[in-house]
């Protein structure tokens, strides 16, 4: 049996813009922020509080959380990837906070300048911290179905990694197809493995669509009674640590499978449609999803 609500976590001003090769203003974020908040959407990711040289898109964190207008019962967060990224989101204010790392080696190494082993105790100390400043903290591992350097990642390994970093204490794990490659069945595998040890209720499944087939994977996954996904407005994304890595599945694509299924998100569409329009008049170009090539012709 399907789930009856999902909750779907938009990660487009994170996860879409640190992949645009142009600047978005502070101030365009922040409206486009604001529209989202708009929308029925309950969490955001607003930003990310890593290295400004690393990515020079988001070096704005702390101004993007003072500029948004926060609407009340939505979570504002952010990605920090140590215990300095940790200090900069609380002095920003940020309602939660997600830490990150690679299920395969040379993905995390690419992606944050140390190995799996060198880590988990960075990433310890910034959840130890982060819950004894009151703060909710979710974990990403990416490579869960793949790397692109070191091709396919067993459900074992991505179950030991997941298996320390709910030991540290987060509260939910977000499961990072990192270069859209997975299809129904690799989903499938992986999930018979960790649902059982970590429960559907703790894991999210956080799709990247350069292949076309993220919403076959979302699919699989509700049938295994995942009710979390992560998706970006417009398809906007990727990780710039992942060669060929294109956007997250887009928000309105998922939200229109949802309602078309009957499954509770309380996001209207049409508002996230206009958040897309807008998105394209700032960007200055047009967005890849269905949902607005359809808006767009209507
Ligand atoms: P590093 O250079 O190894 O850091 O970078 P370090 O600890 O050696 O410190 C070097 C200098 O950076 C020091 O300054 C630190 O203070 C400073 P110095 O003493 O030399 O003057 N520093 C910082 N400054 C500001 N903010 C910070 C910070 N940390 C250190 N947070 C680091 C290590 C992790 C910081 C770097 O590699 C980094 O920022 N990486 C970010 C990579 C990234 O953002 N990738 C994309 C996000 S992950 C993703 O997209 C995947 C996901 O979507 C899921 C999926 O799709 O699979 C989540
Ligand atoms: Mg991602």
């Amino acid at each position: 049996k399907l789930p009856e609500k999902v909750i779907i976590k938009e990660v487009g001003p994170r996860d879409g813009l640190q992949n645009e090769p142009h600047q978005v203003s502070t101030e365009n974020k922040a409206a486009w922020i604001d529209r989202l908040s708009e929308s029925g959407l309950s969490y955001i990711e607003v930003t990310s509080f890593v290295h400004p040289k690393w990515i020079p898109q988001l070096a704005d964190a702390a101004e993007v959380l003072s500029s948004i207008q926060r609407k009340p019962g939505i979570t504002y967060a952010a990605l920090v990837p140590n215990r300095h990224g940790l200090r900069r989101a609380l002095d920003a204010g940020v309602d939660e906070v997600s830490v990150f790392m690679s299920a395969s080696e040379s993905h995390n190494k690419n992606n944050i300048n140390k190995s799996i082993a060198e880590t988990l105790p960075v990433l310890k100390e910034v959840v130890t911290e982060a819950k004894a400043s009151g703060k909710t903290v979710r974990g990403y591992l990416s490579t869960v179905i793949a790397c692109p350097y070191e091709g396919a990642i067993s459900p074992e390994q991505v179950r030991e990694i997941s298996a320390r970093l709910f030991d540290m204490g987060i509260d939910e794990l977000s499961l990072g197809e990192t270069i859209g490659v997975a299809v129904p069945p690799d989903v499938e595998r992986l999930l018979e493995v960790l649902i059982p040890e970590f429960s559907n209720d703790r894991l999210a499944m956080h799709f990247h669509d350069t292949r076309g087939t993220a919403l076959a994977n979302i699919s699989k996954s509700l049938e295994m009674g995942i009710h979390t996904f992560d998706s970006s407005l417009g398809g906007l994304g990727g990780c710039p640590y992942a060669k060929g890595a294109s956007g997250n599945v887009a928000t309105e694509d998922l939200l229109y499978m949802l309602q078309a299924m009957g499954i509770e998100t309380g996001i209207q569409m049409e508002r996230l449609l206009e958040a897309g329009e807008l998105m394209e008049s700032l960007l200055g170009r047009s967005l890849t999803s269905r949902q607005l090539e359809l808006y767009r012709k209507a």
